[in-house]
């Protein structure tokens, strides 16, 4: 099971500062958004903030920006960072926007976010009610197809098939992808909830990371505390010791190659 009673602040301060590349990515899925000044923006799963304080200055202050996540100390950092009266962080889930009136949002995102959710049919029944006709959703979230073709899982999965981890560990319990969604799986997700599909591309991703122990650092913080939490807790210590002496052994001349697959797609609510 995924939890969300294992963040704390050092896990969210941790994420807030090594995000880069998720910062990155968020950006790219918002200009293909084509996000405009005045818009209202609904930011789902916005963690600590960096990606909806950067929109705030493209929608600038006659736009609305509304970001939700279900980790208070995250969206504790987000507050304290935001210095915009035209922005809002609050903590909430996908699954109930009922803070939202019908019909009122232009542009609803998820950067990062969707494999996390559990109930995605409820999470996008209510992005389509708080849409307005026409209004656009954007997502980034892993590629479940090819799971077992990046670096985060095929090196966790070899180093937790060890002894003394073998038997002890559900390889499928893996928490970023476990409850991640297919390509398949996500159009047909936004056909049943009632949007055109205007894109859906697989994007192979390659980072270089400096050292094992920021891959596993990374991992913590961005899973919320969930990355080894389906390891033994008197071996946690040690698998995060021998991942990190295994993810060195990958080191090229310029790092450590990070291998990952990302789902990026974009639909619009039918009805313009
Ligand atoms: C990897 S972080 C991405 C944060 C941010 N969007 C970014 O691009 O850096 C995933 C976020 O999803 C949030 N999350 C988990 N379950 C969620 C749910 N059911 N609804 C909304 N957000 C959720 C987590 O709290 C976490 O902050």
């Amino acid at each position: 099971m995924i939890s969300l009673a294992l963040d704390n602040s050092k896990l969210a301060k941790t994420y807030d500062e090594i995000s880069d590349s998720q910062y990155e990515s968020g950006k790219k899925l918002l200009a293909e958004l084509k996000v405009k000044p005045g818009e209202t923006v609904l930011d789902i799963g916005c963690g600590t903030g960096r990606l909806g304080l950067y929109l705030l200055d493209i929608i600038g202050p006659t736009g609305r920006f509304i970001g939700i996540d279900p980790l208070p100390e995250r969206i504790s950092i987000a507050n304290d960072n935001n210095v915009h009266p035209n922005a809002e962080f609050r903590t909430g889930v996908a699954e109930d926007l009922s803070f939202l009136g019908n019909n009122s949002v232009d542009l609803v995102y998820l950067s990062a976010v969707f494999h996390w959710v559990p109930d995605k049919q409820k999470a996008l029944q209510e992005i389509s009610r708080v849409l307005k006709p026409g209004g656009r959703i954007g997502l980034t979230t892993n590629a479940k197809e090819l799971v077992k073709a990046t670096t985060l899982r095929s090196v966790t999965t070899e180093v937790l098939s060890r002894v003394p981890y073998r038997g002890q560990v559900d390889a499928e319990a893996f928490a970023p992808t476990r409850h991640g969604v297919t390509a398949t799986q996500l159009v047909e997700l936004f056909l049943d909830a009632g949007f055109r599909v205007a894109d859906v591309r697989v994007l192979a991703i390659e980072r270089l990371y400096h050292t094992g122990r920021d891959i596993v650092d990374f991992a913590e913080a961005s899973t919320f505390g969930n990355y080894l939490n389906h390891v033994p807790a008197d071996l946690r210590d040690k698998a995060r010791f021998d991942l990190e002496s295994a993810f060195e052994i990958l080191r090229g001349d310029e790092g450590i190659p990070f291998q990952l697959y990302t789902l990026f797609a974009i639909a619009e609510k039918i009805g313009a």
